[in-house]
């Protein structure tokens, strides 16, 4: 009795805590709804100790009368705190939700430049049209912002819906981009991918001729053309084994994709030098060329050219694992021509330039299991 009395008030400390780290976490912005929160938790908090006086209680009443059953406290307890849990729960769940309110309004303040509404016009609206659709009850929508998760993979299987999503809190780097907001795409089965890199017929083209420090730091919006930056991408990897899969699709519309079971991405010091393995898809692997090369700017000379010629990534306008000098560049110029474009070799013949790429990267260990794995042991 003395050991689970013990390991029940561990347990209260660890509830109390728990909530003190919530309120830590949120932002100033919803004080309102953290203070409602707070009142709650600390009726959660009276609750407990009422469930522990009964236990201490109970306790004594064992010791008096020893030859008496009494109900199993413990199991008691745990039962309660499931239902504390639940309700706790629920709370980060509306916490979530004004967030997001708050997160439209500040998007119609931003529309207020081209609209002449008044704010509090378009405020209100806003608001309601929100609440009205949190009212219709878990329609199966995007919903960016994930405190509670890390990574695309984590995200629900019951929408699938690819978009840019919020991980976490936002960890900045120095060029204000924010390594747990990512692009997350769904394929046919299995978890999301993080999208890494991302090109695609845009009338507004990002442009891909850039500097080291900037294939480091990443560019381009991760809505459309975008490179998830070096540093980011060698982050992600470095801690969990991650696949790479490429999606391609020509002129015609035409697609294929091809994946890696390896890929790896080294340190600045190593030149985010790339490591690919276990290639498996229709297309041919253009990427093998470029395995374990270092990765070229047009401000920073990587390649395996000779050195007289003009470096690859001046000729070819792009960052890229240059070797003498590629054959395939997913960051080249867009729309290219003579070898500078979107390239993947034979593929496409000669020189042909794609219309839409796509990397994207998952861990292996929650890569759906194939036929294969299954019937090992
Ligand atoms: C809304 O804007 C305010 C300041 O304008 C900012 O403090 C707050 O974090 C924003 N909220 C969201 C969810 O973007
Ligand atoms: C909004 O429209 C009114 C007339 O409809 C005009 O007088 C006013 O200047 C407009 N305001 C802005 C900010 O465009
Ligand atoms: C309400 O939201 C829907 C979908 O998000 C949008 O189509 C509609 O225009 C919005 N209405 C108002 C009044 O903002
Ligand atoms: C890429 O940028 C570098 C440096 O600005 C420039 O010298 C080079 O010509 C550009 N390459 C292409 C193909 O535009
Ligand atoms: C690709 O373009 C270059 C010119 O930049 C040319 O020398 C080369 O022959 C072309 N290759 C093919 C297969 O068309």
């Amino acid at each position: 009795m003395m050991m689970s009395l013990v390991f029940l008030l561990g347990l209260s400390c660890t509830f109390y805590s728990g909530s003190t780290m919530l309120t830590a976490k949120s932002e100033p912005s919803i004080r309102q709804l953290l203070e409602k929160q707070q009142l709650k938790l600390t009726h959660l908090e009276f609750t407990l100790r009422h469930v522990l006086i009964k236990v201490l209680f109970l306790t004594d009443a064992d010791v008096h009368a020893p030859r008496r059953l009494p109900p199993d406290p413990v199991l008691e307890l745990s039962q309660r705190m499931n239902q504390l849990l639940q309700r706790l729960e629920s709370e980060e769940r509306a916490a979530d939700i004004l967030s997001r309110i708050e997160a439209k309004i500040n998007a119609s303040e931003c529309e207020e430049t081209t609209s002449n509404e008044t704010l509090v016009d378009h405020k209100a609206k806003a608001l309601a049209n929100v609440t009205e659709q949190h009212e219709e009850k878990e329609l199966p929508k995007l919903d960016p912002m994930q405190p509670a998760k890390a990574d695309c993979y984590e995200l629900e299987d019951a929408t699938r819906r690819d978009g840019v999503y919020k991980f976490l809190v936002p960890e900045l780097n120095e060029v204000g981009r924010d390594f747990n907001e990512r692009f997350c795409a769904f394929t046919l089965d299995g978890p999301a991918w993080t999208v890494i890199q991302s090109r695609g017929p845009y009338q507004q083209q990002e442009n891909f001729n850039r500097t080291w420090d900037e294939y480091r730091t990443g560019f381009g919006s991760l809505e459309r053309d975008f490179w998830f930056g070096n540093e980011f991408i060698h982050k992600i990897v470095y801690r969990d084994d991650h696949m790479l899969r490429i999606e391609l699709e020509d002129q015609d519309g035409a697609r294929d994709w091809g994946e890696y079971a390896v890929f790896r991405l080294d340190s600045e010091s190593y030149n985010y030098q790339l490591v690919i393995d276990g290639y498996q898809g229709s297309m041919p692997d253009a990427l093998e060329y470029h395995n374990k090369m270092d990765f070229s700017t047009c401000d920073r000379r990587n390649d395996q050219s000779p050195r007289e010629n003009v470096p690859c990534a001046v000729r070819f306008g792009s960052g890229w694992w240059f070797d003498r000098c590629q054959e395939c560049n997913l960051n080249g110029i867009y729309p290219g021509s003579g070898g500078s474009g979107i390239i993947w070799a034979d593929w496409r013949s000669g020189n042909y330039t794609l219309k839409t790429a796509r990397m994207m990267i998952r861990p292996v260990r929650f890569a759906p299991a194939t036929a294969e794995d299954t019937y090992d042991e």
